[in-house]
């Protein structure tokens, strides 16, 4: 039995379900197999990217749900060499999903080496008036980043998609996007495939058995908790409907507080400085 989604409510008055379907490394065939079998159960938020190679996939899956677009979430991102075009990058991922507009578009990552993300901010503002995108914000962005779009823009990121998990907690930076308004999503919520955290935390076993829930509830409740937005991915079917099964519990004040103690700074993916690929 599920229950339902919180929303989180952003800075341009919109809202955002708070637990979505990531999509990295499910290309076109998985990731309509997954979505579909995600929107059968009650998921309504997808992330994806035009580097997924998945946009497809994703809007056959939304296509043949028969979901009101109105009740989806769908966020997709730019590409880092699509920076000095978004309009087109943008067309193109709105053709692949066969949609009208995302309810989010994200700077997949800043990239400063190429000194283009500062414009792409700008082009997105325009998408945003002309309706391709409901919000706009960014990804992977450090605050010298935020600064440099702030010194352009009115527009402030309704939100900065970051690596994020009981490891690598991003307190600095969250305490960053609350003074000026920014959502945290996070990204990696389970350690990215590229950490086990029951290994790495074997903490997280008792907590996990005095709540009866997984390991994995267990750390996308904490996220929740936290009032961050997640989107873990999976390709299994029972585990879509694991992750999703998170808001008939509650972490007490206490658990909280042992699971921020095991941040240990352990960043699992690229750095946002090392996000310039072609
Ligand atoms: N903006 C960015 O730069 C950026 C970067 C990375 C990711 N993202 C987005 O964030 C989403 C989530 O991050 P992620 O995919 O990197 O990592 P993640 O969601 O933290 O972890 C995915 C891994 O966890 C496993 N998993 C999922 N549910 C599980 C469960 N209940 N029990 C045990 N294992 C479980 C998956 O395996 P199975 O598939 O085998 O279940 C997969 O190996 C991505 O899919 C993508 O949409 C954005």
């Amino acid at each position: 039995m599920t229950f339902p989604v919180n929303s989180i409510s952003l800075n341009d008055d919109t809202s955002i379900p708070q637990l979505g379907l990531g999509t990295y490394r499910l290309e076109d065939d998985d990731a309509y197999r997954v979505a579909s079998d995600a929107l059968a159960i009650g998921y309504r938020h997808i992330d994806t990217a035009r580097i997924y190679k998945n946009e497809t996939g994703i809007g056959r899956a939304i296509r043949e749900s028969g979901i009101p677009r109105d009740d989806l979430y769908i966020t997709t991102k730019l590409w880092n060499g699509d920076q000095p075009k978004a309009r087109d990058a943008i067309s193109s991922s709105l053709d692949r999903l066969g949609l009208e507009h995302v309810d989010l578009y994200l700077i997949h990552w800043p990239a400063p080496q190429r000194g283009t993300y500062v414009d792409a901010w700008k082009q997105l503002e325009v998408l945003k008036q002309d309706g391709l995108t409901t919000s706009i914000g960014v990804s992977n962005f450090e605050p010298e980043h935020l600064d440099a779009i702030a010194a352009v823009s009115d527009v402030v990121p309704v939100l900065n998609q970051v690596e994020l998990h009981p490891l690598f907690q991003q307190k600095a930076l969250r305490a960053e996007h609350a003074k000026r308004g920014i959502a945290t999503e996070s990204w990696g919520p389970l350690g990215h495939g590229s950490v086990d955290l029951s290994t790495e935390i074997p903490a997280l076993a008792n907590l996990a058995a005095r709540y009866e829930k997984t390991i994995a509830q267990v750390v996308l409740r904490w996220h929740i908790q936290e009032g961050l937005i997640v989107f873990p991915k999976t390709s299994h079917k029972d585990r879509l409907a694991e992750n999703l099964s998170i808001f008939d519990f509650e972490i007490s004040a206490d658990d909280m507080d042992e699971i921020r103690g095991f941040d240990a700074g352990h960043r699992v993916g690229a750095a946002p400085a090392d996000g310039n690929w072609d």
